[in-house]
């Protein structure tokens, strides 16, 4: 009884292993299949590291079982005395060379990397009209969602990121309340995002998300930050330029959009009653108390996690501490359920892409 209870538990313990590596090499979130030139160059040196890491775990137990089974007392017998070795000259020599060495391999790629990826000079860059020549992302972290703020395009918004292809994209990353970490795995990162002082880097996204499972890349919070960090998910649409630039010209035609009162939409008239306070619905407004909802048709998850469709914005805006313990816009409002789901019909309109 006890070892078939033993097997069931290390059978259920493997397929609950399963279940959770078969992310693994998934496109849209794994940093085993990097999406531009920072994601492909972090995996080389984890791949680095693993291999001395692999080679010296190899040597010595290769030589401890050497020893092993070269030195049995039935083998050698009881008297026999192994040659003393305490302060070897030579010995001493080997261990502390080799580590120096294998340290050094690794340090060499990874030390020049982590300066490299750095290197943001190229965000202060202008070409002869004054404009920036690279394209900068503010973004701010906040208890559970994200803000992406274009500061040379004159647009903002959240929780799903827009980025061109093949170009760096510089990030200034700061956090509005506690400590979190800014995470593309499959394109590279992770950076934190403190509350005191900007920390700034660049990635380079090369495929365009289009293909991927959910046509977007997954961007995690790294940082524990609170009830809700596992939960604190946005996502990251690559565009190849032309699009890009098409994506800009939308958000910023958004310009003066509000929300109406007394508009004859239901949704649109609650929505002005109960959340326009705190979310703008113009992707050329600043920084807004809540997620800038200019293109929240367009997006591919509601509240960071959950299916983009009425039913489930609804359920969020009806409870999102059930959803979302500890987020900032619990009892914020009130709106009944009917409400809800005219609110939620209404941001299903709110969009910049065909
Ligand atoms: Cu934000 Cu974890």
């Amino acid at each position: 009884m006890m070892k078939g209870l033993k097997k069931w538990r290390l059978f259920s313990l493997l397929a609950v292993m399963t279940v959770f590596l078969s992310a693994c090499g998934e496109e849209y979130i794994s940093t085993l299949t990097p999406a531009g030139p920072v994601g492909q160059e972090q995996l080389n040196i984890l791949l680095l590291a693993t291999a001395i890491m692999t080679l010296v775990v190899v040597i010595v137990s290769v030589i401890y079982l050497l020893a092993f089974v070269k030195f049995r007392r039935s083998k050698v017998g009881e008297n026999y005395m192994p040659k003393q070795v305490e302060g070897s000259h030579t010995l001493e020599v080997i261990w502390t060379v080799i580590p120096i060495i294998l340290l050094l391999i690794l340090s060499v790629p990874t030390l020049t990397a982590t300066y490299k990826f750095a290197n943001v000079a190229a965000m202060d860059e202008v070409d002869e009209e004054g404009n920036k020549t690279a394209l900068t992302v503010n973004v701010t972290a906040k208890l559970y969602w994200w803000e992406f703020e274009y500061p040379d395009l004159g647009i903002i918004t959240a929780q799903e990121l827009v980025v061109p292809t093949g170009e760096k994209v510089y990030f200034n990353l700061i956090a509005a309340d506690v400590k979190h970490s800014f995470w593309i795995p499959a394109v590279g990162g992770k950076m934190d995002t403190n509350v005191d002082n900007l920390n700034k880097f660049y990635l380079q996204f090369d495929k365009e998300s289009e293909g991927l499972k959910d046509g977007v890349f997954y961007g995690k919070c790294a940082e524990l930050c609170g009830p809700s960090h596992a939960l604190m998910d946005f996502k990251v649409k690559t565009l190849e330029p032309a699009a890009f630039d098409a994506w800009v010209a939308a958000m910023k035609a958004t310009e003066g959009n509000t929300a109406d009162a007394n508009s004859t939409n239901a949704g649109e008239a609650a929505f002005a009653k109960s959340c326009l306070g705190c979310h703008a619905v113009s992707g050329v407004s600043g920084a807004g108390v809540g997620p800038n909802l200019a293109a929240f048709g367009d997006r591919n998850r509601v509240a960071g996690f959950m299916d983009h469709t009425v039913e489930e914005t609804t359920n969020w805006i009806v409870d999102p501490e059930f959803y979302k313990p500890g987020n900032l816009m619990t009892g914020k409002y009130n709106v009944s359920e009917e409400e809800a789901k005219a609110i939620a019909e209404y941001l299903m309109t709110l969009k910049v892409e065909d």
